[in-house]
């Protein structure tokens, strides 16, 4: 049987949903039922009827799904697909900034280990993170574990004081300045759409920042045909199917995350035929961790 027909099969005898991150294969994003940012996946878990969520994607967001569902069934395709910026701060460093700066908030960015989150008082996306710090009442900051992504923050929000952590999206932080003059050079006129964990002098040079589902909306709404994409090549399957008169040009070389490129649909199949993959938390981690992702959801609101 064609591996899309099993999927189907599968589906429908456990009950099953998939969601899929922008940044997967375009054949993944195709089977999938719903596909989104980070911020959009997570609060549309919340509310989904099936007892099964197959999630498309690297293992945070896997385990924000769980946190946020506990009664239900959660399926990594590929349990290795990993993100790095989710590990790039320890708790011993979170809880060493807390004593330094008894007044501050912790911050944490989606892309964060299960762990990191149970030491923070509040989770953000890059699409929700400018309104949720903004509505914070504490005026002292401390963003983990993505600098870029809090120094892009700090920078709409000079009333407050950040405290960065040197954490980083390996994909888009290898971004230069040069990369974006080069791909103007040879577009000449096509606005810039770049994802805010891209460095500052990226930033800088860019039209408009925003999470992928932003640059998504910015590129359909806007009159411009040709566009300079700044950030993973897997928004490129949206950006073409909502836009067919437009062009879309990556920056070169290409940002491509290979772990997200992980799940295929053979790991699909697979994973609701045997179980395996299934994201498990234990009890008091999970409700903790559980915290500031209600905090983020109510916030966001
Ligand atoms: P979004 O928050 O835009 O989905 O980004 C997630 C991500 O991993 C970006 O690298
Ligand atoms: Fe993590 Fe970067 Fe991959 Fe996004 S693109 S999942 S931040 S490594």
């Amino acid at each position: 049987m064609e591996i899309r027909e099993t999927i189907q099969r599968l589906k429908k005898e456990q009950d099953a949903v998939i969601l899929a991150h922008y940044y997967v294969r375009d054949e993944v994003q195709e089977m999938a039922d719903y596909i989104g940012d980070s911020f959009y996946l997570s609060k549309l878990a919340v509310d989904l009827p099936q007892k099964t969520l197959v999630v498309c994607g690297v293992s945070f967001m896997g385990e924000s799904a769980k946190i946020l569902n506990p009664g239900k069934r959660v399926l990594l395709p590929d349990p290795k697909a990993d993100c790095a910026m989710a590990h790039m701060i320890t708790p011993e460093k979170v809880a060493a900034l807390r004593q330094a700066h008894p007044k501050a908030a912790v911050v944490c960015y989606i892309n964060s280990t299960a762990e990191l989150k149970t030491c923070s008082d509040v989770c953000v996306t890059s699409a929700n993170a400018l309104k949720i710090v903004r509505a914070l009442p504490n005026e002292e900051i401390i963003f983990i574990p993505d600098e870029n992504l809090g120094r892009y923050i700090a920078s709409q929000l000079p009333e407050k004081t950040f405290i960065f952590n040197d954490g980083h999206c390996p994909i888009h932080a290898r971004i230069t300045a040069a990369d974006i003059d080069a791909a103007k050079a040879a577009h000449p006129g096509a606005p810039v759409l770049a994802h805010p964990e891209c460095v500052p002098a990226v930033l800088e040079k860019a039209d408009y920042v925003g999470s992928t589902s932003g640059i998504l909306n910015y590129a359909t709404a806007h009159s411009e045909t040709a566009y300079i994409i700044v950030t993973e090549c897997g928004i490129g399957y949206k950006l073409r199917q909502q836009n067919p008169g437009k062009e879309f040009f990556f920056i070169t070389p290409t940002p491509t995350c290979e772990d997200m490129k992980f799940i295929t649909l053979e790991k699909i199949a697979h994973a609701l035929e045997t179980g395996e993959g299934e994201v498990t938390l234990e009890d008091a981690q999970r409700s903790r961790a559980n915290a500031p992702l209600e905090q983020m959801l109510a916030l966001a609101k």
